[in-house]
């Protein structure tokens, strides 16, 4: 059972104060876009096996990333065995294109490919929604995972509503090789916040009628992101990825989620392609590539 997950940007990240309980209220606009991963979930020939799965993962730089519980899969593939006493040992292979730790939720597209795949291959017959419940418990970006689309996220993100967006958008990804810990950066937010009266987090109203009205230029001067000052301070390099970016005529410049990918906005895909050459000429970023949103959610792509 091989399911194809999307990786996401957020063209608004609003963040409250921090709550009790260590997250953040928090009101996005999540997008997902054309960069995925594949998730591939097989019986084990080994029945009587004692480790109930084994990850294994196929990537450029696969080194640095967990096999066991530091993993969002395997977590996601111990809840679906513990929900709904399942006892035959799984192999889960990932193949990963979403960046490792770059906000853009790769971690979090996992673990909602195992819950797709593992609902298809043991025929549990949930609703997308009883998979985006069982998502929210591992990690607040895994129900978007599996919702895809564009969407709005409240709470610590994973009370999604459907967001109405026309149109394509061609988008440009400066990724980094080098992850960043989005704890870290949701700590030193409110180190940069301190003092500050912060209000509760809110969706702006410009920003969803750009996207309702598929108006590109309105979008890209409407991204905004409140983690984006703690990214840029714990990695001072973004600041002038996102300047060269401008520079090059980006509609919008905005660094994903907590970072460091930074995602710009183009007015098509032409354009698009000259902002890769662009960015890869001026040596300021390594890799470049190129995407579009929205696009579905965790899809089982075959059986
Ligand atoms: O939910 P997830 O496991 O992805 O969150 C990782 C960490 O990011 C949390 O432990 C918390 O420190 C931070 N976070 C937050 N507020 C959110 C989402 C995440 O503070 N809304």
């Amino acid at each position: 059972m091989t399911v194809r997950v999307p990786g996401k940007v957020n063209l608004q990240l609003s963040v409250g104060p921090l709550r009790e309980d260590g997250y953040h209220d928090i009101a996005t606009l999540f997008q997902a876009v054309s960069i995925f991963d594949d998730v591939r979930v097989a019986l084990a020939e080994d029945r009587d096996r004692q480790d109930l799965f084994a990850i294994m993962i196929n990537a450029d730089h696969p080194h640095g990333i967990p096999t066991d519980k530091g993993n969002l899969a395997y977590l996601a593939a111990e809840l679906m065995f513990n929900r709904f006493q399942l006892d035959t040992p799984i192999d889960i292979t990932i193949e990963k294109r979403i960046p490792v730790a770059g906000g853009m939720a790769g971690g979090s597209a996992n673990a909602a490919g195992v819950i797709v795949a593992i609902d298809s291959l043991f025929s549990l017959g949930l609703s997308k929604s009883e998979m985006e419940e069982l998502g929210a418990e591992i990690g607040s970006d895994v129900p978007f995972s599996i919702a895809g689309g564009t969407a709005v996220g409240t709470g610590r993100g994973e009370q999604l509503t459907p967001a109405l967006a026309r149109g394509e958008y061609s988008w440009v990804l400066a990724l980094s090789s080098n992850g960043l810990s989005t704890p870290a950066i949701y700590k030193e937010c409110d180190r940069l916040r301190e003092g500050m009266e912060i209000s509760a987090p809110q969706v702006n109203e410009s920003l969803m009628h750009a996207l309702r009205s598929g108006d590109a230029k309105a979008l890209g001067k409407s991204l905004q992101n409140d983690l984006q000052p703690a990214a840029c301070s714990i990695r001072p390099a973004l600041r002038l990825i996102l300047d060269v970016g401008m520079d090059y005529g980006a509609l919008g410049g905005i660094v994903s989620g907590s970072g460091p990918t930074v995602a710009f906005l183009a007015e098509d895909e032409d354009h698009a392609l000259d902002l890769v050459v662009a960015l890869t000429s001026s040596g300021v970023v390594g890799n470049v590539v190129r995407a579009t949103g929205p696009v579905v959610g965790a899809t089982v792509i075959d059986r």
